[in-house]
């Protein structure tokens, strides 16, 4: 599974793809609110930072002010992904991207029936809220089970894809959710800042750290030999 990071603060993606782990970002309207500057500016800076798909979303409500602005926002940069909300207009705002080469990340996916509806619209990407479906009390994995289950089965059984939509969770709260969507198939999940640092904790990480420094700093000789040893290798090796 492919980790995006979701936000709309440059300053986080920075930090994270340094880390080296991002393929991608996820925008929204609520989380650009947030943020001080042009959001064209961000959201292209963010594309140079994670060199990768970068869903920028679409506010109109109608099919035709939903392909404008997915048309205008692909000017953006080319890793932007139309994220569109789902939904009537959203469907034939999908179904016409889609036609005419842009990549859409359908947003707001929170049963199988709407993935469906979604694949057949060809959206790339089909966004199910994890959080937001435990806020009010669903079982967020078996919604992304069924949805995954659903997708990737045919008559002939697992094995048999018939379409080409990933599914995407979002909206995840903690590590756990991350783990499950991987378990479970989905192909990317988009992760807050505070969940990605909360996935490089765990104490027995940093003891082992401190004890493997403790036992190398008692033998003083051997970090000369370390320095020595890095000193004699060719510039640029
Ligand atoms: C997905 O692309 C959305 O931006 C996001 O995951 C929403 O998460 P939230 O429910 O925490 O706002």
């Amino acid at each position: 599974m492919r980790l995006f990071i979701d936000t709309g603060a440059v300053a986080e993606v920075e930090e994270f793809a340094a880390w080296g782990v991002l393929s991608g970002a996820t925008t929204n309207p609520s989380l650009l609110a947030k943020e001080a500057g042009d959001p064209g500016d961000i959201i292209r800076r963010i594309c140079e930072l994670v060199q990768g798909p970068v869903s920028a979303e679409v506010v109109s409500k109608d099919p035709r002010g939903m392909v404008a602005e997915g048309r205008a926002l692909r000017t953006l940069h080319e890793h932007v992904i139309v994220k569109v909300p789902f939904g009537e207009a959203g469907l034939a705002a999908t179904r016409e991207l889609t036609s005419d080469g842009h990549p859409v990340n359908m947003t707001l996916v929170f049963s199988a029936n709407q993935a469906l509806l979604t694949a057949e619209a060809g959206a790339t990407y089909i966004s199910c809220f994890m959080g937001r479906l435990d806020d009010i009390s669903v079982d967020s994995a078996a919604v992304v089970k069924e949805i995954v289950d659903t997708l990737r089965t045919n008559a002939f059984g697992v094995g048999a894809p018939f379409v080409t939509s990933q599914v995407l969770a979002a909206s995840i709260r903690h590590p756990e959710h991350v783990v499950t969507a991987a378990r479970l198939g989905c192909e990317v999940a988009t992760l807050p800042a505070k969940v990605l640092r909360q996935m490089l904790v765990h104490p027995l990480t940093s003891a082992g750290i401190e004890s493997f420094e403790r036992d190398w700093q008692s033998r003083p000789e051997f970090g000369e030999w370390l320095a020595g040893l890095v000193e004699a290798q060719p510039v640029g090796s």
